[in-house]
């Protein structure tokens, strides 16, 4: 199975999480790792599974990064069904409203066009003590077997 791993961000810290997520993918599978300022709605494909890491700004809004997808998401209203993703936030929590929403607007809006999310919602809180890559490769190994059931039940589906 194809693991593609996209990020939002804006200081950097949800792409550098995003690498260590998608090396330690690589050890046993095919990887792609993009910005989400890169990646086009329409360009999702129903083989891959994609992983999403992204931090929050403003008042629990998604980074810069992630906004031109937002937009365009919008815009195009691609049709995602079974397309299957996981989602990993990243935030503060000393903003208590809108600790780690930044992640959950992109993927909520993954899910309003047919995506589904699987596994739990991962989180990195900076005023922690916990490094972000971490908790990101703790998080991607309780993933992992969920995506590949999912890629075989496909498979048989298929057969
Ligand atoms: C101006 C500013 C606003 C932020 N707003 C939030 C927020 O509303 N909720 C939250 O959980 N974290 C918030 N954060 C924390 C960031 O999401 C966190 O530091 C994250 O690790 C940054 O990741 P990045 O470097 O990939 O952008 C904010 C940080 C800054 C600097």
């Amino acid at each position: 199975m194809k693991f593609v791993v996209i990020f939002g961000t804006e200081s950097g810290t949800a792409e550098f999480v995003a690498n260590d997520v998608a090396d330690k993918l690589a050890a046993e599978h095919e990887v792609s790792i993009s910005d989400l300022a890169q990646v086009s709605p329409a360009a999702f494909d129903r083989d891959s599974f994609y992983v999403l890491v992204c931090s929050t700004y403003g008042e629990g809004d998604a980074p810069a990064s992630a906004v031109p997808f937002l937009r365009t998401m919008s815009a195009e209203a691609p049709d995602l069904t079974d397309i299957r993703f996981a989602a990993f936030g990243m935030g503060d929590s000393s903003y208590k409203e809108t600790y780690c929403q930044g992640c959950l607007v992109v993927s909520d809006l993954l899910e309003k066009h047919g995506a589904t999310r699987v596994g739990d919602y991962g989180r990195h809180d900076a005023s922690g003590r916990d490094h972000p890559s971490d908790l990101a490769i703790e998080w991607i190994d309780t993933i992992l077997p969920i995506a590949l059931a999912g890629s075989d039940l496909l498979q048989s589906d298929a057969a």
